[in-house]
């Protein structure tokens, strides 16, 4: 594992997210009222990215058919996806967010 810096400290407002391309994968690293969370970016459903998705409390809601899943665990919360999406540790250093990413 590696930490990968992909914004500064103040560039993901609560509410808002961003995509990020690590080059192995892509992730999406979520402000949830001040803590941040980072999910890989790719729905467990059939595989699309969230990244046109919105954010509702803790949930991200895929696009493409809806499903929900909570932005703390990875779970899927709804149908039509069952498994949970990957999460990555984030953390701030230097001013600048962070993710914990396979090396
Ligand atoms: S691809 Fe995400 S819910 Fe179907």
């Amino acid at each position: 594992m590696a930490w990968l810096s992909v914004a500064v400290a103040d560039q993901i407002q609560p509410g808002d997210f961003i995509q990020v391309d690590t080059g192995n994968l892509y992730l999406l690293v979520c402000n949830v009222k001040g803590e941040l969370f980072a999910i890989e970016d790719q729905c467990t459903h059939d595989g699309s990215s969230m990244v046109t998705g919105c954010i509702e409390g803790d949930q991200i809601i895929c696009p493409r058919h809806g499903a929900r899943f909570c932005l703390r665990s990875g779970a899927a919360l709804t149908p039509p996806a069952y498994d949970a999406v990957q999460t990555f540790p984030v953390r701030l250093y230097d001013n600048q967010i962070q993710v914990d990413i396979p090396a």
